[in-house]
């Protein structure tokens, strides 16, 4: 599978260990700006513990073919935002969930959907390019806007409302739930 994905503005690839300082960074310029949207960590877990337990995930999940995630750097070397991949699943199903986040201080330049879009290409293009898959699903708080219209741009049809869905920021939260297809999928950054 291909590792480094080039957008029209970020480099998109397998996280490793020299990335803690941006990772921390973000995160902890961003803590506001992600709690309400994402799962919350552990108690008491820092920044550099997150990054140690994301690491893991990400090299686990590869090597276990259950999740892919790229993080994305701009051309200042600045961390950007992180991709992912996760619940791979394949057989008759060859389904898996799309998750995103970019950081507080390169939002509104269309970062994510360039991401997400090349987590799509990963997601969709035949392998030995991508994963081969056929479905990636997407879940989103309604009132998440920015997060919806990203779902919207690269093209997730709404499939419906899943009630008290998932517990973010202390609550279970109803999803807007979305899927594409790879019949609906044009690969723009792989090739087919
Ligand atoms: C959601 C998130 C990834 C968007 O990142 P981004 O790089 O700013 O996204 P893009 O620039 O590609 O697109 C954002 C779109 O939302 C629109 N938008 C932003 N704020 C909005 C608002 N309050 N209401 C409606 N639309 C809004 C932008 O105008 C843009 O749409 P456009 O291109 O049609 O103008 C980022 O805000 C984030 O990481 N949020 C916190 C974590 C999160 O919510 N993750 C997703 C969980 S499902």
């Amino acid at each position: 599978m291909v590792d480094v994905i080039r957008t029209e503005h970020l480099v998109l690839r397998p996280m490793s260990a020299g990335d803690r300082a941006e990772f921390v960074r973000i995160h902890t310029r961003g803590h506001d700006h992600f709690r309400p949207w994402l799962p919350k960590p552990p108690d008491g877990e820092s920044a550099e513990q997150a990054f140690e337990r994301e690491l893991e995930r990400s090299e686990g999940g590869h090597a276990a073919g259950t999740s892919e995630r790229r993080v994305g750097f701009i051309a200042d070397g600045r961390m950007a935002g992180i991709f992912g991949l996760s619940q791979i699943f394949r057989g008759p199903f060859l389904n898996c969930y799309a998750g995103w986040r970019v950081a507080a201080d390169c939002l509104g330049r269309g970062l994510a959907t360039e991401g997400v879009l090349a987590l799509l290409d990963l997601a969709f293009a035949p392998e030995p390019f991508g994963l081969g898959l056929h479905r990636v699903q997407a879940n989103v708080i309604p009132n998440n806007a920015p997060s919806l219209r990203v779902a919207e741009k690269v093209g997730f049809r709404r499939e419906g409302l899943a009630l008290r869905y998932l517990e973010i920021d202390g609550r279970w939260q109803d999803h807007v739930m979305f899927a594409k297809t790879a019949e609906e999928h044009t690969l723009r950054y792989l090739r087919g």
